[in-house]
């Protein structure tokens, strides 16, 4: 699948595994999240543009590259996609940071929108959606969904693990939109849950429940 990303580099498969450790505990696992959120936006990133401008060193005048073009914004579904949103920020600082409230109804799965705040100018920017997990896919959807009626046309979508029937749903729905993930696990169990997956990734960084 062309527009579905794995990273399989070793750093970030090494943390992956502490993050499903079930002893590892909150601050580490929110450190963790932060970390990969961050290695795999470093790769993610490889297609932004540059150009040349006039600089002056200590030395001499010279030509340097410096980033072009649109200007960038994530954007985390919360709460667990606030988790990823300090590793990106510490890569691209200038980048704006939008918020789409959704959560899942817990009998039917489906996605329901309670918050969206999104910078004025979304749509002139390059889009990155974050969310540690990719399950049903019904939250991306409707993320993705939100960011076009906005006028979004360069959305990225950025979670740490997928299950495939999530990778499916979404991929169908947006075939315009590049997946990055870095490990497609084996399925959904019956509560929607990844597995194996590492557990409510937003419960892990948040120490709640
Ligand atoms: N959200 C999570 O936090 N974990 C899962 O396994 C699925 C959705």
């Amino acid at each position: 699948m062309d527009n579905v990303t794995v990273f399989t580099h070793p750093l970030v498969q090494h943390k992956i595994s502490m993050l499903r450790d079930i002893n590892t505990g909150c601050k580490e696992f929110r450190e963790l999240i932060e970390e990969v959120a961050m290695l795999m936006a470093y790769d993610a990133l490889s297609d932004l543009p540059l150009e040349e401008v006039e600089i002056t060193t200590p030395i001499t005048s010279t030509t340097a590259s410096v980033l072009s073009g649109k200007k960038m914004a994530i954007v985390p579904i919360l709460r667990a996609g606030l988790g990823m949103v300090n590793g990106i920020l510490a890569l691209v600082p200038s980048a704006k940071v939008g918020h789409i409230g959704l959560y899942r109804d817990h009998v039917t799965l489906e996605a329901q929108n309670y918050y969206c705040k999104l910078p004025d100018d979304i749509e002139n920017r390059k889009v990155i959606i974050l969310d540690p997990m990719l399950a049903t896919g019904n939250s991306a959807v409707a993320a993705a969904n939100m960011l076009k009626e906005a006028g979004c046309t360069s959305i990225k979508f950025m979670c740490i693990i997928a299950a495939p029937e999530g990778i499916k749903h979404f991929t169908n729905i947006h075939p315009d939109v590049q997946l990055y993930c870095a490990c497609i696990d084996e399925k959904l169990n019956e509560n929607g849950y990844i597995v194996p997956g590492l557990g409510d990734a937003g419960d892990r960084i948040f120490g709640t429940k």
